[in-house]
C-alpha cells in the first residue's frame, strides 16, 4: 500500500491565503509589514531561498528589501548595517541568511538582531521563550512541521516522534516545540545524531520519523514502523544527467521505497520547504502587528 501524500505546498498556500487577510486589515490601518533580507557573499542555495522568500512576499503585499553584501565584508560593517535596520520604522523583520562567511560569527550577528525583527527565531530571547512555551517568533521550519503535522491531521499528542539530526535550524528547536506540553505538541521526542549508536533501533520505532540530517536518500524502508508518518527535511542537491539543469533536488528519504511501507510522507520539493516561508510570512505579519510583547 502506498503511503498518503501530505502536500506542503496546498497547505502553504491556505496560510498564505490567510496571512493575506490579516496583511491587508493591517494595511488598511496604515502599517504595510516590511522584511528585510540580508544576504552576505554568493552561496547559490542562499540566493535562491532568499529570492523565493522575496516572491512571496510580493505575492501577499509584504514590502521587501533585500540586501546584497559581498563575502569579504567586514563583522563591524555587517553588524552596523543590522543596527541601521533595528532603527528603521518601516522594516519590522530582519533576516540574515545562514550560512554566513567564516569570518563572521553567526551567533553574534543574531545576537545583535532586536528580538522584536527576529522573525527567524533564532535569538537567543525568542529560543528562550519557545522552551519556556511563551510567545515568541517560532523559527520557520520547525513552525512549518509542527503546522504541516496538524494541519494534515497527523496530531504528534501521545505520539513517538523521532527526529533525525540537532542542527540549531531544525532539530534542536523542533524537538522542543513537540516536546511541550500545548495542542500541537505533548509528543515522546527523541532526538537521533551523529552520536547515535544505533539510528535504526529508534527510527522503527517513530509513529513520526523527521528526517533534517542532509543526507540525500538515508532514511531507507527497512528503517520505517509500517503506516508511520514521514517529513522529509532534506534539500540535497544530486546529479542527474536526465534532468535538464544536470542536477535535482533530494529529500533525505528513498521517498519511493519509503512511501510503500510508511502511511503518510512529505514529497521534496513541495513538502516542508513553503511551508517554511509561509511560517516567515506568518512572523513577519505579527512583527508588523507587534503581536509579541516582550516587556
Ligand atoms: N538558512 C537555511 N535556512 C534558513 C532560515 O530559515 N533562515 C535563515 N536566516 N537562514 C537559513
Amino acid at each position: 500500500m502506498s503511503a498518503s501524500i501530505i502536500d506542503g505546498k496546498k497547505i502553504a498556500a491556505e496560510i498564505k491565503t490567510e496571512i493575506k487577510i490579516q496583511i491587508e486589515q493591517l494595511k488598511s490601518n496604515g502599517v504595510v509589514p516590511g522584511l528585510a533580507a540580508v544576504l552576505v557573499g554568493d552561496n547559490p542555495a542562499s540566493h535562491q531561498y532568499v529570492n523565493m522568500k522575496e516572491k512571496a512576499c510580493q505575492e501577499l503585499g509584504i514590502y521587501s528589501e533585500k540586501i546584497i553584501k559581498p563575502a569579504n565584508i567586514s563583522q563591524a560593517e555587517l553588524f552596523e548595517l543590522i543596527d541601521s535596520l533595528n532603527r528603521r520604522s518601516d522594516i519590522h523583520g530582519i533576516l540574515v541568511q545562514s550560512p554566513l562567511p567564516a569570518h563572521i560569527d553567526e551567533g553574534k550577528a543574531i545576537l545583535r538582531i532586536s528580538p522584536e525583527k527576529d522573525v527567524d527565531g533564532f535569538h537567543p530571547i525568542n529560543q528562550g521563550l519557545m522552551i519556556a512555551g511563551k510567545p515568541c517568533y517560532l523559527p520557520a521550519t520547525p513552525a512549518g512541521i509542527v503546522e504541516l503535522l496538524w494541519r494534515s491531521g497527523h496530531k504528534p499528542s501521545g505520539k513517538h516522534v523521532v527526529i533525525l539530526g540537532r542542527g540549531y535550524l531544525v532539530g534542536k528547536p523542533l524537538a522542543a516545540l513537540l516536546a511541550n506540553k500545548w495542542e500541537k505538541g505533548n509528543a515522546t521526542v527523541t532526538v537521533c545524531h551523529t552520536g547515535t549508536l544505533d539510528i535504526p533501533y529508534y527510527t522503527k520505532q517513530a509513529d513520526i520519523l523527521i528526517a533534517a540530517i542532509g543526507k540525500a536518500g538515508y532514511v531507507t524502508s527497512d528503517m520505517i514502523k509500517p503506516g508511520a508518518v514521514v517529513i522529509d527535511v532534506g534539500t540535497n542537491s544530486i546529479a542527474d544527467p536526465t534532468h535538464p539543469k544536470g542536477r535535482r533536488v533530494v529529500g533525505d528519504v528513498d521517498f519511493e521505497n519509503v512511501k510503500e511501507v510508511a502511511g503518510a510522507i512529505t514529497p521534496v520539493p513541495g513538502g516542508v520547504g513553503p511551508m517554511t516561508i509561509a511560517m516567515l510570512l506568518t512572523n513577519t505579519l505579527k512583527a508588523a502587528g507587534k503581536e509579541i510583547v516582550y516587556a
